[in-house]
C-alpha cells in the first residue's frame, strides 16, 4: 500500500533587477542568451516569492504535477517548466539509485504552491524570483546536494533571469559558448557586503500584466531588429566590462551611467523591433526626467533609472543620498494631482540588497 506521507519543503527567493540586460535567445529550447547580463539582487524583506513543493504517493498519478500560482492553477505543460521538473527528478532518481533506502520521491507527483508579494508579469522580475524559488524548493524537497551554480543552470531553463536570483549581491549571467548550455549560468561578481550602501527604489507605475511577455518580446526583437546586432556584439560586451569595473571600484557615477545607457539601449532595440514594442509609458518617461532633474540639481550623479520589460522604474542610489533622491523624487513628481498621485502611491520603500539565499 502506498505510504500516506506527504514530503514538503518551502523556500523564498529574491527578485533581481538587471543593470546590463538579457534580451535575446540564441537557443530557445535550452533558453540560452545572445548576451551576458549583470544584475543586483534586491532584499527579500520587500519583494519575494514564497514557494512550497510537496510530493506524496497518495497524490493521484492521473493528476500529474501541478502549480498553484497566487491562488490560481497555472499551466505546467510548457517545455521550460517541464525541463526544470525533468532535471530535478533525474538528479533525485540518481540519489535513489545509489541509496535504495531513500524514499522514491522521484516517482511521485509534485504539487507546487507559489505566491509573489509583488505584481506578477509586470516587469518586476516575477519570472526570476518565481523560477529561482521553484527550483530551490524542489531541490530542498529532494535533498539534492546542489550548489547555487548547479541550481542556476536549471533555473535558467525555466526563465533566463531566474539563474541570477540564486545568488545575492552583484551577479553576472555568463552567456557561455557550449551548444548544450552547460556553461551558461550565473556567478557572483561581488557580495552584497562589498558595496552594501546600494539601494533601490521601486516605482510601480502599473501592476497590470504586460502586453508582450519577455519571452515573446525578445523573440520578435531577435527576428526583426537591426540595432539588436550592434547591441549584442558591441554595446553589451563593453557595458559588462565597464559595469564589473564600476562595481569592483564602487564607482557610483560609472555604475549609474552604464545602468541608464544599457536600459536605454535595450528599450531602443524594442522600439527598433518591427512592429515596435513599447514597454515604457509616459509615467515611465516622467520618472527618467525626474532622475535627470535630481542629478542636475545635486550636481553629481546620485540616481540611476532602469526599466525591465514593463513600465515600472527601478532607481538605484546610495544610502547617503537617500534624502536627495527619495526626498526630491517626491518633490519633483509629487506636487500636483492626476497621474502623479498614482505614481506616489506606487513608490515602494527603500530597499537594500540581499545577501543571497
Ligand atoms: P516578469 O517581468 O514579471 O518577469 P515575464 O513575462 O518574464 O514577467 O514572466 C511572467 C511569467 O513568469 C508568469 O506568467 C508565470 O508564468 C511565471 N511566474 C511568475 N511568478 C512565478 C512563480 N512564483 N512561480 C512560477 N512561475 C512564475
Ligand atoms: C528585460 O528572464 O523574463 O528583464 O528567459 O524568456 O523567461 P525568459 O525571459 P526573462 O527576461 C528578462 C528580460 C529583462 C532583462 C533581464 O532581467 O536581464
Ligand atoms: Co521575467
Amino acid at each position: 500500500m502506498a505510504s500516506d506521507t506527504v514530503y514538503r519543503a518551502s523556500t523564498t527567493a529574491p527578485v533581481n533587477i538587471a543593470v546590463v540586460k538579457y534580451w535575446g535567445k540564441r537557443d530557445a529550447k535550452l533558453n540560452l542568451p545572445t548576451n551576458s547580463s549583470l544584475s543586483v539582487t534586491l532584499s527579500q524583506a520587500d519583494l519575494r516569492t514564497l514557494t512550497t513543493a510537496s510530493c506524496s504517493a497518495r497524490y493521484p498519478a492521473s493528476e500529474g504535477d501541478s502549480l498553484l500560482l497566487n491562488g490560481e492553477p497555472s499551466d505546467v505543460s510548457g517545455a521550460r517548466t517541464q525541463a526544470c521538473f525533468r532535471e530535478l527528478r533525474s538528479r533525485r532518481a540518481a540519489l535513489e539509485a545509489a541509496d535504495p533506502s531513500l524514499p522514491k520521491l522521484s516517482t511521485m507527483p509534485l504539487r507546487i504552491v507559489s505566491e509573489n508579494n509583488f505584481p506578477t508579469a509586470a516587469g518586476l522580475a516575477s519570472s526570476a524570483a518565481g523560477f529561482a524559488a521553484f527550483v530551490r524548493a524542489i531541490a530542498n524537497l529532494y535533498e539534492l546536494p546542489a550548489s547555487p551554480s548547479e541550481l542556476s543552470l536549471i533555473a535558467r531553463q525555466g526563465s533566463g533571469s531566474a539563474c541570477r536570483s540564486l545568488f545575492g549581491g552583484y551577479v553576472a549571467w555568463r552567456m557561455g559558448d557550449k551548444a548544450d548550455g552547460s556553461d551558461s549560468m550565473a556567478d557572483q561578481v561581488a557580495e552584497a557586503s562589498h558595496w552594501p550602501e546600494m539601494r533601490a527604489l521601486i516605482l510601480v507605475v502599473s501592476a497590470a500584466k504586460k502586453g508582450v511577455s519577455s519571452t515573446s518580446g525578445m523573440q520578435q526583437t531577435v527576428a526583426t531588429s537591426g540595432l539588436f546586432q550592434e547591441r549584442i556584439t558591441k554595446v553589451v560586451p563593453k557595458n559588462m566590462e565597464l559595469m564589473e569595473k564600476a562595481i569592483a571600484e564602487k564607482d557610483f557615477p560609472a555604475f549609474a551611467e552604464v545602468t541608464m545607457r544599457d536600459s536605454n539601449s535595450f528599450h531602443a532595440t524594442c522600439a527598433d523591433t518591427y512592429p515596435p514594442i513599447f514597454y515604457m509609458n509616459d509615467v515611465s518617461k516622467a520618472a527618467i526626467r525626474a532622475v535627470e532633474t535630481i542629478n542636475a540639481n545635486v550636481g553629481r550623479t546620485v540616481a540611476a533609472y532602469t526599466f525591465d520589460a514593463g513600465p515600472n522604474a527601478v532607481i538605484y542610489y546610495l544610502e547617503k543620498d537617500t534624502e536627495a533622491v527619495v526626498g526630491t523624487f517626491y518633490h519633483v513628481i509629487g506636487d500636483t494631482d492626476g497621474w502623479k498621485k498614482d505614481v506616489l502611491k506606487g513608490l515602494k520603500p527603500t530597499m537594500s540588497l540581499d545577501e543571497g539565499v
